[in-house]
């Protein structure tokens, strides 16, 4: 009690009301747009405890304004928008909302897919513009998806809820992850192999990994050329995963037969190009974008800081080690 919370932008009321019915005061950016960074550093000072989103870069200079923040909540199961290594060193917990939106994400992995391989956009939108005159033999044609291969690089929980999807379409699934996942192997016969096999023999490859040092770019020229021209990248994780200025060319020559998008190397910038290609499905990053979803992870976000600010240790704690010793 007599906490003070900020919140960077408006999300679904309940963790809001959840949040006010323990704090004494829980202020909430009033506009629909992300914080500048400088707003982000005034912000947070003489807070308790921080709401935020992936789109708020929570780095050295925020930790050195927020000195009274005990957690920083983010709105998002990935927290790479957060120097976590700087928050454990001020003793400040990180946390996360796992789990509640994997069956979205998955899901939107899978409406990219059927709207890439269908060409369901740009249909719509000859439709709309007045152009159809009738049933045609050659009209968007695209490629089928039963019984075909799906390929899912990072066999976590939204890469394997993405993967058991495929069961009603009776597709070969094959998975790179450092770890044996079998739970795929079991109930769909998933092949695990490394990145490069699942490149050159799948029809669809689905990118679900975190973004890491090690991960940035995983997906660059040389591994686009690895796939076969009739396939298509499903990108539902972090934009820089893929490089791409090389995935605009690889779509522009023709070398894969499409993409579908839902997050951005550089987000809300798209790469040179990238809009004037048909091939290729772009959303704005609403992977986890459901009334029902985006109201668990507001209660989940709530209940990570009210615990931290208890004291307690809150159920999605990112940074364990900050605890050790208390
Ligand atoms: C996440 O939670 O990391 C998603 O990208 C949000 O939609």
């Amino acid at each position: 009690m007599g906490w003070k919370v900020y919140v960077t932008r408006e999300i679904p009321k309940a963790g809001i009301e959840l949040l006010q019915q323990h704090c004494e005061a829980v202020e909430v950016n009033p506009d629909d747009r992300s914080l500048t960074h400088d707003e982000l550093l005034r912000h947070v000072k003489g807070k308790d405890g921080v709401l935020c989103l992936l789109s708020d870069r929570i780095d050295n200079e925020v930790f050195a304004a927020a000195t009274g923040v005990k957690v920083f909540a983010n709105y998002a199961v990935g927290y790479d928008n957060i120097d976590v290594e700087t928050a454990t060193r001020h003793g400040v917990i990180v946390t996360n909302t796992p789990g509640v939106l994997t069956d979205a994400t998955a899901d939107l992995a899978w409406a990219l897919l059927f709207a890439a391989a269908r060409k369901i956009v740009v249909s719509d939108r000859y439709v709309r513009e007045g152009k159809f005159q009738g049933w045609g033999p050659l009209l968007f044609v695209g490629h089928d998806i039963t019984g075909k291969t799906l390929g899912v690089v990072g066999a976590g929980r939204i890469g394997t809820a993405m993967a058991l999807k495929s069961k009603g379409f009776q597709m070969r699934v094959l998975y790179a992850d450092p770890n044996k996942n079998q739970t795929l192997e079991d109930t769909i016969g998933a092949q695990r192999v490394e990145v490069k096999t699942l490149l050159q023999e799948s029809d669809f490859v689905s990118l679900h990994i975190p973004l890491l040092p090690e991960t940035k770019h995983m997906i660059g020229k040389e591994e686009l050329g690895f796939m076969k021209p009739t396939a298509y990248l499903i990108n539902t994780s972090r934009g820089p995963v893929v490089d791409e200025g090389a995935l605009v060319q690889a779509l522009k020559e023709g070398r894969i037969a499409g993409a579908g998008l839902d997050v951005y190397e550089e987000e809300p910038k798209l790469a040179p190009g990238l809009t004037e290609l048909d091939n290729v499905v772009l959303l704005p990053h609403v992977g986890s974008g459901t009334v029902e979803t985006r109201t668990k992870m507001s209660l989940m976000a709530a209940e990570n800081i009210l615990a931290g600010l208890r004291g307690e240790r809150p159920p999605n704690l990112v940074n364990p080690e900050v605890l050790s010793g208390t």
